[in-house]
């Protein structure tokens, strides 16, 4: 394993530790509102300094972007960090979330892993190297056609003026293929496409630290990511679609009739 990537797997196994201990005592965990059905706790934030302190000990002079405490100088590196990825499901008790590391080298994403820390899965990606899941190589699925497929998606909760749009493409999708859920990790969901779980993903205003990893784990998976518009800017626009090739352009072409300029590059 890439040394990098061990450290980055160390930090989100020990951020994974602190979350199942915190689980134990979800009643007393103190919770704030970022905004609009956006909540924050202690666990996020207690989570997110673990990482940071062990990746900033082994690589004091490299750049961070963090869901909790945001963008932190250095140099032509940063790790881009969600510590707790489905924080809504934590202050449930709803069994899925998951902790995400990228490291972005100018402008390239070049590590990856997202860990479920209730399954204790570890997927991990290494440019060039391919995806993993613990020490097996994972494959996106071979699926042509939405008939049969099962697809991942994410509700625009934090996002409403989008729903109407939303609700189209979810109806297409919906008639067509054999199942979609919404399991509220969007990093695991596209973990989830990199491991041949689910045949493609779709969601509408997702940040970096949702998808930095999951993007890399899913090309190194043989599958592919894009905007709503074919392009390479989800990181920016926070709209994305995972698959593979031919059901990414599946799942484009069924929504396609739904999109707002708002959803398209340079849109807001
Ligand atoms: C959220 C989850 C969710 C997605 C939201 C994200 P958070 O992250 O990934 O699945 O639908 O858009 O904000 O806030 O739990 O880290
Ligand atoms: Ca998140
Ligand atoms: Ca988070």
């Amino acid at each position: 394993m890439h040394p990098m990537l061990n450290i980055a797997v160390r930090a989100a196994h020990h951020a994974g530790d602190i979350i199942m201990r915190s689980s134990e005592n979800a009643s007393s965990i103190k919770v704030d509102r970022k905004g609009k059905n956006d909540f924050v706790t202690e666990v996020d934030r207690f989570a997110e300094r673990e990482i940071i302190s062990i990746l900033r000990n082994a690589y004091p002079d490299h750049g961070i972007l963090a869901e909790e405490s945001g963008h932190h100088d250095g140099d032509d590196y940063t790790w881009i960090i969600d510590p707790l990825d489905g924080t809504t499901n934590f202050l449930h008790g709803f069994p899925q979330f998951s902790v995400s590391i990228a490291l972005k080298h100018k402008g390239r994403l070049e590590q990856a892993v997202i860990y479920d820390p209730l399954r204790q899965e570890t997927f991990t990606a290494t440019r060039g190297g391919g995806a993993m899941l613990g020490n097996r190589r994972i494959r996106v699925t071979n699926q042509k056609s939405m008939k049969g497929s099962l697809l991942g998606t994410g509700f625009p909760f934090k996002n409403q003026q989008h729903l109407e749009a939303y609700l189209g493409m979810f109806s297409s999708l919906f008639k067509e293929s054999a199942g979609i859920r919404r399991a509220g990790s969007a990093a695991l969901d596209l973990a989830y496409v990199a491991a041949g779980r689910l045949d493609g993903f779709w969601e509408i205003g997702l940040q970096p630290w949702d998808m930095a990893a999951g993007v890399l784990l899913i090309r190194e998976a043989g599958g592919i990511v894009t905007d709503f518009d074919n392009g390479g800017t989800y990181l920016e626009s926070g709209n994305l679609i995972a698959a593979n090739t031919k059901m990414r352009q599946i799942i484009h072409n069924a929504i396609r009739p739904h999109m707002t300029d708002a959803l398209l590059p340079g849109g807001s």
